[in-house]
């Protein structure tokens, strides 16, 4: 079986970091979540992948997973000219996925423990489609389904004004070569987009067995900044383990899990875990509370953050209270007199600050 990775899109919701960066390359606790979303396909015992990507970051993307060879996988690049849809990247990859079953995952979803039940599932008790569904507080956002007691899809609708039930589609599908034919026969929605929700339909339409199972763990689509900090906040949860590769001076506290890279020096500073700190940075004078991610060569002096995610190479300088922030590569936030009120900020198109 191959696993087609959808890694292109525009990206909007998460302006202004996706104005220099793919949002599927951001990291989770330090680590992207296009990259926990290879782990997961390899895991799954897939070893040929398509990457669908984008020409606006198709490179990075590209370069952040080579050949795929760290994953013990092939990776082929597809490229998508324009994001007209989940259901026109299937489209566009069709050359690639040939007329076989395919795994599909959306490159910004993740999904607790893995894909392996679903793959296996799919392969004991094949359908023409296995999809997998959440329960939601909020199904109105979502594309939502509709099951029998034998948890066969009876209707799908995508964003309910009323919503038959609370059981929204997770960014992960199995398909048959089928769905090829199902979306030769939709047409683009409201959004312009041909929708992979619509040619789901499509199948039901045409008579066809499409299966679902239900996702107990959680899920996380990391889509806008708050998603992204939740998703840093239970991978933090789940998977931080303590370990100090750099360096911690005698006047510093470290609490609980917290990951300190190498090179990196933390100088009278207090640590809460669970917290990932890079490789080469500096904290001095300061404290980092927990579900906080700091990115390589950052450095962070008389700060005090919690519930935030820093990327590399950026400065904090002299800011009493920073939480739930999602800083970019790069970025500087210098205070430079601590009695004065007033911040300079430089800030990036579409940028949001809340003081
Ligand atoms: P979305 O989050 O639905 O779309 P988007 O990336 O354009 O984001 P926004 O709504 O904020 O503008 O996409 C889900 C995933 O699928 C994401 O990894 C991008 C990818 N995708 C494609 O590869 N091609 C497409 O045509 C679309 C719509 C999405």
């Amino acid at each position: 079986m191959k696993a087609l990775i959808l890694a292109g899109g525009k990206g909007t919701r998460l302006r202004p970091l996706t104005h220099t960066m793919a949002k599927q390359l951001v990291p989770v606790a330090n680590k992207p979540v296009l990259h926990f979303v290879m782990e997961q396909v390899a895991a799954a015992g897939i070893k040929e992948v398509g990457v669908i990507i984008s020409p606006e970051t198709g490179d990075k993307i590209q370069a952040s997973l080579g050949n795929g060879e760290n994953w013990g996988v092939t990776a082929t690049y597809i490229m998508q000219d324009y994001p007209a849809g989940l259901a026109h990247a299937v489209k566009t990859a069709h050359g690639f996925l040939e007329d076989e079953p395919f795994l599909m995952f959306l490159g910004d979803n993740l999904i607790q423990g893995g894909v392996s039940e679903l793959v296996t599932q799919f392969n004991q008790d094949p359908s023409d489609a296995l999809i997998l569904l959440k329960e939601v507080p909020n199904p109105k956002a979502f594309g939502v389904a509709v099951v029998d007691s034998q948890q066969h899809v009876r209707q799908l609708i995508e964003k309910p004004t009323n919503p038959p039930s609370n059981l929204a589609l997770v960014g992960i599908y199995l398909f048959s070569p089928l769905i090829h034919k199902a979306i030769e026969r939709i047409k683009p929605s409201w959004r312009g987009e041909l929708e992979i929700t619509d040619a789901i339909q499509e199948l039901l339409n045409m008579d066809k067995m499409v299966s679902a199972r239900q996702l107990n763990g959680w899920w996380l689509d990391t889509g806008k900044k708050d998603d992204i900090l939740e998703a840093n906040r239970v991978v933090l949860d789940e998977y931080a383990t303590a370990q100090v590769l750099g360096k911690v001076d005698n006047l510093s506290q470290i609490v609980g899990r917290v990951q300190i890279g190498a090179g990196t020096q933390i100088i009278n500073s207090i640590i809460r875990g669970p917290v990932v700190i890079g490789e080469q940075c500096l904290i001095a004078n300061s404290f980092i509370g927990p579900f906080t991610a700091v990115g390589s060569e950052t450095n962070l002096a008389d700060v005090n953050i919690e519930h935030s995610v820093i990327l590399e190479k950026c400065i904090l300088r002299g800011i009493p209270r920073i939480e739930d922030s999602l800083i970019g590569t790069g970025a500087s936030v210098l205070r430079r007199n601590s009695n004065h009120h007033a911040l300079r900020l430089f800030l990036g198109d579409d940028a949001e600050v809340t003081l």
